[in-house]
């Protein structure tokens, strides 16, 4: 029957989007940047500019997106970075898989560096990590609209769900 079968759509509905929302919800307030975007870990592309663009808070993830057989990602020191030393990294974060996820932990300044010459050729990046401003206060215009956004993605799921749940209730 066509009801019944609106009601078991609005239920699954409601259920998936719960269950998204869920998933999504530790990570809807750190963001994860593709290191580079979508020229991703790599030469040719200048990060200073590329972290320009950005601002980055506690608790966001950089991702780099590279080749395994050529490149790799280690943290340095300001000296180091500068003079694309690699000897002596403070974290070699090179898994192997050509992937690798770096937590923006601490508020401090982070050098990173691809070694094997890549460094002079522009592949370092400087980024400078900032505590997040408290949601009421809302002072940073981009930040505060990822709350609005959590907020307003809470809400209709929420509605959904409770419409969902009502529907299977009065079956
Ligand atoms: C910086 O952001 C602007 C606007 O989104 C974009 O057009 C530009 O390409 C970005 N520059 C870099 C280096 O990512
Ligand atoms: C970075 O480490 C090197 C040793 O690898 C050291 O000589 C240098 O003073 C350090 N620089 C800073 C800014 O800590
Ligand atoms: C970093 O770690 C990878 C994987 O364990 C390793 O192959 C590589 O030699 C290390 N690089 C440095 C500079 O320590
Ligand atoms: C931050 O993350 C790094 C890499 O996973 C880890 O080694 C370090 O202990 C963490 N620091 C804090 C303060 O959580
Ligand atoms: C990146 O761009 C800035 C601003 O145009 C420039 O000063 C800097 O030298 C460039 N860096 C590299 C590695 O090309």
């Amino acid at each position: 029957m066509k009801i019944s079968s609106n009601n078991r759509w609005a239920t699954a509905v409601g259920l998936l989007v719960c269950a998204v929302v869920m998933v999504m919800l530790p990570d809807v307030s750190a963001k994860r940047y593709i290191v580079g975007g979508n020229m991703g870990w790599t030469s040719n592309v200048n990060y200073t500019l590329w972290a320009g663009n950005q601002t980055f808070y506690l608790g966001d993830w950089l991702y780099f997106v590279y080749d395994r057989n050529q490149n790799d990602v280690l943290e340095v020191n300001k000296t180091n970075y500068e003079t694309c030393n690699a000897e002596h990294p403070l974290h070699n974060y090179t898994t192997g898989a050509g992937r690798d996820v770096v937590p923006l932990n601490v508020t401090r300044d982070y050098y990173f560096i691809s070694s094997k010459g890549f460094c002079y050729g522009g592949m370092k990046l400087h980024v400078h990590v900032i505590n997040l401003p408290p949601p009421l206060a809302a002072p940073v215009k981009s930040h505060s609209s990822r709350f609005t956004a959590v907020k307003s993605l809470l809400f209709v799921s929420l509605v959904v769900a409770v419409t969902a749940i009502w529907d299977l209730l009065c079956y």
